[in-house]
């Protein structure tokens, strides 16, 4: 069983697959953090992020292992991230481990913006988490803040803003939701809601596959 989480960030989409793959007892992939860590390697490494061919290098010796680095969560390594992302050698390079991870027994959820479309086209459910920007911004913002994080919330939302601009608009996998996704708006709802709204759509789709 395959379920594919998509949506832009701070759309709860990254703590609502966490949620479902401990209900059902999957796996789970925070499939953000292979293009993180592809940054961070690059940078690490004192190259521009800009250098298509030495960020796909970083993410052919990607080292999964490093990816509970505290580093990887912030903010400026999901917008260097995004940045990686815009090159298909780099989702190339990433898409036969994230396809692997999704291939087990007795299943996986994975979260990004291109599994449902790209990743694994043929994922048993799909689901497209969406809110609001300002939604998306307030909870970026307050999480942050509990941080000690000193930002500003509209200069979260503008982060936020170019970020969505840049994984909708580029030619390769861009963020969207697939034709045969279930979309989940989570603008007014908490976390609790929305895990609840997620298993109902699940247990929806499980009944139609039979
Ligand atoms: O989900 P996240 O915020 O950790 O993702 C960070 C960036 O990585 C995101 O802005 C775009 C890129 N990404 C992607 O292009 N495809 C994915 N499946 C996951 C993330």
């Amino acid at each position: 069983m395959i379920i594919a989480i998509d949506g832009p960030a701070a759309s709860g989409k990254g703590t609502l697959a966490r949620l479902i793959a401990e209900h059902l007892g999957y796996a789970c992939l925070d499939t953000g953090l292979l293009y993180r860590a592809v940054a961070r390697d690059v940078l690490a490494r004192g190259q521009s992020l800009e250098d298509e061919e030495f960020a796909a290098q970083a993410a052919r010796m990607i080292d999964t292992a490093t990816l509970d680095d505290p580093e990887l969560r912030s903010p400026g390594a999901g917008d260097a991230a995004s940045v990686v992302a815009k090159f298909p050698a780099v989702r190339q390079a990433l898409l036969a481990l994230q396809r692997a991870f999704a291939d087990q027994s007795p299943g996986a959820v994975l979260d990004g913006r291109d599994i449902g479309t790209v990743v694994c086209p043929d994922a048993d459910i799909k689901i497209f988490v969406t809110a609001d920007l300002a939604v998306r911004a307030q909870r970026r913002f307050e999480e942050l803040r509990r941080r000690g994080d000193p930002v500003t919330l509209e200069a979260v939302t503008e982060i936020l803003r170019l970020r969505d601009e840049r994984d909708q608009s580029r030619a390769d996998a861009p963020m969207r939701a697939a034709s045969d996704a279930d979309l989940l708006d989570t603008t007014e709802m908490d976390i609790e809601a929305a895990f609840d709204a997620a298993v109902g759509l699940i247990k929806r789709r499980i009944a139609r596959l039979g």
